[in-house]
């Protein structure tokens, strides 16, 4: 649960930023691994026995994330230029994140089962629980493909949100979740990353100089001038 917004934001605790960036690269390796599966219709079985542990490793993976979000886990505040609505549209997203997080394997679990075959994962092989079924098995092929596709958009939706903050709007969004991205910010740029800061004149939106921001370098450049123009001698070049 986060709180309303403030001005000093703190990054995500460590562990939320590790169990994020895991999930991340599992996925990653899910995408291309389920793809390869995709071409070669499941006959790569090397690949099929990584497949299965990372896939399950990802649904322990989500579990400890949601025990430690609901216990010890430190977040930052929604940004104060976020609105109510944006504010409701991620807690849902992420909601709904965790969800596929959990069920995306579970439906690649039973439809592994349906064959009625042992199996590896990690280290153990899992002796057959189930009579083969080939017809349940297809519907749960059919279920884990359109969950797996279901996943992949909302991670992309996702990661994009995450790049346009970073790159467009010029806020500390991913910075919360990748810290080592930070980037060097003079105070006055805060200004900018703030569309509903109330310093706006009317009409100005994301990209332009709030009027607080332009009064601030106007006034620096002009005692900046006045100093010069005591303690140095002007160059004629710079007139
Ligand atoms: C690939 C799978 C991904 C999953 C499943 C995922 C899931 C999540 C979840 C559930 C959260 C909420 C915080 C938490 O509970 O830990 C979150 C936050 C966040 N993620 Fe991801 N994420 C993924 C990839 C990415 C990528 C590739 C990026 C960046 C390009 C990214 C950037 C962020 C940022 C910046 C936040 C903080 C958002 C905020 O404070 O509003 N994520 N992610
Ligand atoms: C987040 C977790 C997972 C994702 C994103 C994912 C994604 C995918 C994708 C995209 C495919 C290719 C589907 C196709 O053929 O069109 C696939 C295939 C498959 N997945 Fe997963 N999967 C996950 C977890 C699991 C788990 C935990 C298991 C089993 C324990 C599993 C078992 C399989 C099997 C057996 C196939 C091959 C189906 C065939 O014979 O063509 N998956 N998965």
């Amino acid at each position: 649960m986060r709180i309303r917004g403030d001005h000093e934001r703190t990054p995500f605790d460590f562990l939320t930023i590790a169990f994020h960036w895991l999930t991340a690269g599992l996925i990653s390796f899910q995408a291309m691994s389920g793809l390869l599966l995709q071409c070669f219709e499941g006959k790569l079985p090397q690949i099929l026995d990584f497949h299965r542990s990372a896939g399950t490793a990802v649904w322990c993976i989500a579990l400890m994330r949601l025990v430690w979000r609901a216990t010890f886990a430190k977040f930052p505040q929604f940004p104060d230029s976020m609105s109510n609505i944006q504010r409701w549209l991620v807690s849902r997203s992420e909601q709904l994140l965790y969800a596929l997080l959990l069920i995306q394997p579970v439906t690649g679990l039973v439809m592994t089962l349906l064959l009625g075959e042992p199996f590896q994962l990690f280290v153990w092989t899992v002796p057959a629980l189930v009579s083969r079924n080939l017809h349940l098995w297809a519907t749960a092929l059919t279920v884990h493909r359109v969950g797996a596709y279901c996943l992949f958009a909302m991670v992309g939706a996702h990661a994009a949100r995450a790049l346009a903050h970073h790159y467009l709007l010029r806020d500390d969004v991913l910075e919360m979740m990748a810290p080592w991205m930070k980037r060097f910010r003079r105070p006055a740029e805060n200004y900018l990353s703030s569309p509903a800061d109330p310093g706006l004149d009317p009409g100005e939106g994301k990209g332009t100089q709030p009027a607080r921001v332009r009064a601030l370098h106007s006034a620096q450049s002009a005692s900046v001038r006045s100093v010069r123009s005591v303690v140095v001698r002007p160059h004629p070049q710079n007139n």
